[in-house]
């Protein structure tokens, strides 16, 4: 299933302001909802680390400033549900130093709120908007500081009391609402995902093309960063791993700073966030762009448990369908190939019942993709009693990532030792199977030696 070709199409205010009226239609009649975005952390005297706004308030506002928070109003009878933005105001001194601020009016009318206050003014604001709410709705428990922030809140609505006035009696889990609406992607982030990972996907093919023995892993680490900020990416969306040779075996390897070798692989997991949204991409290629036999062998195993693990990725079909489809083909692959002894096991289902295939392959086979690397949403059905895993749909977003990792060890060939290959693309789930965004990363070994063969 081929991707469609990418385009930059930015959300349209409109689609934040369907998302606050999904969600206040979701909440109960005349409840309040508060949501701050992230803070500014310093890194050491006056330099902060690169702001990065929290991600369900983006997808709620599309508002990029820090000390800001959201408060949505269900809403109730005769009321209209409102959507209400706090935010810094305006400063002419501290614009010169640190660019625009939209101010609340500004905010506003750009953002399309119903009203805007000063984040000054969020205490006296909140005590008048929980007044006789029945029911609040925020992170429970994520936050000590917003915690605090409620009871001084409550406390001031409570303390009107003998006037009548009534503090919710019921608090909800936001995320809870929240995490489901981002589970499935509306058609601009869809074409916002598919541009994040075709820009890495391209990455990864510059990186390949640059690649020679005797480069350090952190040259080609700067291929990647380069290729991503060139096309607008803000940021990369995890800290990318270079890992050449043995280092390949280090699942959360990201020094990035050894020789590569002639005959040993790279594994690189690399992906931009643009616009937000995360791609996650990995590859892994030789070093001298031509695979040895132990390499190939390993590599077109999980290439197979890769496309077997496709296969499964359609609506209808399980969440651990794909993973159970990998590990399958993994753990006969091992058993063919001598990495598991062929006697100790009377089938590849007691491979998997005694979990052995766990020395080569530890980790999951994906995980929900999004706003954050690793996205929001639950895994299992839980409206069943048995929570079993949930059913795809179209409009999720998902990787799909087998690999396999080998450390020597007694009985194991010692033409795998040290070989560690993973693949990972992403994946979004259409109506009828799938369409794979991260197509331009190159994959099957005849393209990757092709590309690597260009001078
Ligand atoms: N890059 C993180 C992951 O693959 O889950
Ligand atoms: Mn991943
Ligand atoms: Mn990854």
């Amino acid at each position: 299933m081929n991707a469609p070709a990418a385009t930059s199409a930015a959300t349209p205010m409109s689609a934040f302001a369907a998302r606050r009226a999904r969600l206040c239609a979701a909440m109960a009649p005349g409840a309040v909802a508060i949501l701050a975005t992230a803070p500014e952390v310093a890194r050491n005297s006056d330099a902060d680390y690169p702001y990065r706004h929290d991600s369900h308030f983006y997808y709620l506002t599309g508002f990029t400033e820090p000390d800001s928070v959201l408060v949505l109003v269900a809403a109730r009878a005769e009321r209209a549900a409102q959507a209400i933005l706090f935010c810094r105001q305006k400063n002419p001194e501290r614009e010169i130093w640190d660019g625009l601020r939209h101010g609340p009016e500004g905010a506003r009318a750009a953002f399309g709120f119903d009203a805007a206050f000063p984040i000054e003014e969020l205490d006296t604001e909140m005590a008048r908007l929980l007044a006789n709410a029945p029911a609040a709705y925020y992170a429970l428990g994520h936050s000590a500081a917003l915690d605090l922030q409620m009871k001084t809140w409550l406390g001031a609505v409570r303390r009107q009391a003998r006037a009548g006035v009534t503090a919710p009696s019921v608090a909800h889990d936001l995320f809870a609402l929240v995490d489901e609406m981002r589970l499935f992607k509306d058609d601009s982030e869809q074409q916002t995902m598919l541009r994040a990972a075709t820009i890495s996907g391209h990455a990864h093919a510059r990186a390949m093309r640059a690649t020679r023995a005797g480069m350090h892993e952190y040259e080609i680490e700067a291929e990647l960063l380069h290729e991503f900020r060139r096309n607008g990416a803000q940021f990369p969306a995890y800290t990318p791993i270079v890992a050449s040779g043995a280092n390949a075996c280090i699942l959360h390897y990201n020094a990035n700073n050894a020789r590569t070798r002639d005959g040993d692989l790279v594994l690189i997991d690399a992906g931009c966030e643009l616009d937000s949204y995360a791609a996650d991409i990995t590859r892994t290629y030789p070093v001298n762009g031509r695979f040895s036999p132990a390499q190939r062998s390993l590599y077109e195993l999980v290439l197979a448990a890769q496309d077997a693990a496709m296969d499964a990725v359609r609506p209808g079909r399980r969440y651990s369908d794909f993973h159970d489809a990998a590990v399958k083909v993994l753990a006969q692959g091992m058993l063919d190939l001598g990495l598991l002894p062929r006697a100790g096991f009377a089938s590849v289902d007691d491979v998997i019942a005694e979990r052995a295939h766990q020395q080569f392959y530890m980790h999951g086979t994906g995980h929900w993709l999004g706003l954050d690397v690793h996205d929001v949403g639950a895994y299992r059905d839980l409206a069943q009693d048995d929570k079993p895993s949930r059913l795809l749909q179209a409009g999720m977003v998902v990787t799909v990532e087998p690999g396999i990792y080998v450390r020597p060890a007694e009985g194991v060939p010692e033409q795998f030792w040290n070989i560690g290959i993973r693949i990972e693309d992403d994946v979004l789930l259409t109506p009828d199977g799938h369409t794979v965004l991260s197509a331009a990363a190159p994959k099957r070994i005849a393209e990757i030696e092709q590309l690597m063969r260009q001078p």
